[in-house]
């Protein structure tokens, strides 16, 4: 038998880039490719590009530009493009740098196996369609590996929101559910190779509708069927858009044991006239009243949220409501942009506002969201939690996972394993996490 050729993934982006990295090795898998950790040694490297910003965009061509010694050296190497940027840009990639040989849109990941067998005879692929028939269907090689504790899961994708600043609409097209059955095998299929956590991706994944045995399915009635998988200990899901918030996924925090206690609920901006110009179709009150009832269902809940900062036409009292909306809310994390011009999008046509003052302004909500999340994580020092573990710690001996509420949590205690689901009594609360020990 020939010797295994060796793939090269590197990941960018989201948390769907990387269960799509998974399922692109699994399909090169059955063409004879084992992963690598090292560029140096691969027979083909795929990059899985985010287009979200300009930054993460750019970074993939001076990323390609670095393989060039590698490929005079190896000619028979293989590069491809994968994810969002493939999907936006196709063909310019190849004409920017022409020693990409694959470029893949995330609706073809499917066609990989004979994408690739055209670049071993010689010719160049690319595919950025979007096919009518279904990728994650195709895509289940499911060798019976063993894996970690924790998982992700795809069960709806696209987004038909268009938000004035957002590309994702295109590089992910319309709005998709998977149907039920086929979540419940591949969820059954990751718990008996030891996964104990599973996160539900979609980007609007609170827009769910995915057929069922009688009729669609909504996001809170799937999560009640993968409540039932024995073995599955912990739910959770990302990411939400205000406006789909289902009464039934609200109650399900209260009264579904596995479903965690944290929500990621990005709301962007806390100004009405901005939200507005944004297209997000919520308000800043609306959006808080909905926290309101969320943690009414769930008191402990942790919320966690997205924000855009110079935004075209924001003005200083604008920024001052988003201060204001963070001071509310009281995220337990936050994550914060300085908005970025894409081509293409309705935003990109405005005037923009000056650069300077938007990086002033990203510094003081990020101090402000700073201050909260370390409030929340002290907050946490004195009480139980429980924590999956998933990895060694830094230190031997040390163990580390996270609680329900997503935190970082460490013991010091050589009797704990990976996959252990334990009690854990927070003694200490660092910079990016909190030290425990077993209760
Ligand atoms: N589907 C998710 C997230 C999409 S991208 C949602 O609807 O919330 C993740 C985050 O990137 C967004 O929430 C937004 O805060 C940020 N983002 C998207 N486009 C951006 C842009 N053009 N400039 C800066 N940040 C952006
Ligand atoms: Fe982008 Fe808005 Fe869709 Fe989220 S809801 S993916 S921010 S267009
Ligand atoms: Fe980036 Fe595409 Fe995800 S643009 S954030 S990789 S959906």
């Amino acid at each position: 038998m020939s010797e295994p050729k060796k793939l090269f993934i590197k990941t960018y982006g989201c948390q769907m880039n990387v269960y799509d990295s998974e399922r692109m090795a699994e399909a090169l898998g059955g063409q004879g490719y084992v992963e690598t950790q090292s560029a140096d040694d691969a027979d083909m490297i795929l990059l899985n590009t985010c287009h979200i910003r300009e930054k993460a965009a750019e970074k993939v061509y001076s990323e390609l530009g670095r393989f060039k010694g590698l490929k005079a050296e190896k000619p028979d190497l293989k590069i491809g493009v994968a994810g969002c940027v493939a999907q936006a840009e196709g063909e310019e990639i190849m004409r920017r740098q022409p020693l990409v040989d694959l470029v893949v849109g995330p609706q073809s990941y499917h066609r990989l196996p004979e994408m690739e067998a055209k670049t071993r005879q010689g010719a160049k692929a690319l595919d950025t369609d979007f096919p009518e028939e279904d990728k994650f269907e195709r895509l289940k090689s499911r060798p019976k590996a063993k894996r970690g504790p924790t998982a992700f899961l795809t069960v709806q994708e696209g987004c038909d929101k268009f938000c004035a600043f957002c590309v994702v609409p295109y590089t992910r097209g319309a709005e998709v559910s998977r149907p039920v059955d086929r979540i419940l095998t591949e969820a059954r299929d990751l718990v008996e190779r030891g996964v104990r956590e599973i996160t539900l991706l979609g980007q609007n994944v609170n827009a769910y509708h995915g057929a069922g045995p009688m009729g669609d399915m909504t996001l809170a009635q799937l999560i009640w069927q993968l409540d039932k998988i024995d073995g599955l200990e912990r739910i959770r899901f990302t990411t939400s858009h205000p406006n789909d918030m289902g009464d039934d996924l609200i109650e399900a925090h209260g009264t579904c044991d596995k479903l965690m206690p944290y929500l990621h609920l990005p709301v962007q901006s806390g100004s009405d006239r901005i939200l507005k110009r944004m297209n997000r179709s919520h308000t800043a009150e609306s959006y808080l009243r909905l926290i309101e009832r969320i943690r009414a269902a769930r008191p402990d809940i942790l919320m966690s949220g997205d924000f855009i900062v110079g935004f075209p036409e924001e003005s200083e009292a604008d920024f001052q409501a988003t201060l204001d909306l963070v001071e509310e809310v009281t995220y337990g994390y936050a994550y914060s942009f300085k908005y970025s011009t894409r081509p293409g999008t309705p935003a990109a046509e405005r005037p923009q506002i000056d650069p300077a003052e938007a990086d002033d302004r990203l510094r003081r909500l990020q101090a402000l969201i700073t201050r909260d999340q370390r409030s929340v994580q002290n907050s946490m020092v004195g009480r139980e939690v429980k924590v999956l573990f998933e990895k060694p710690g830094r230190l031997p001996g040390q163990m580390g996972g996270k609680s329900e509420y997503l935190h970082a949590v460490h013991v010091d205690d050589a009797n704990v394993e990976v996959g252990d689901l334990r009690r854990v009594r927070i003694v200490d609360s660092a910079a990016n996490s909190l030290r425990g020990v077993l209760a």
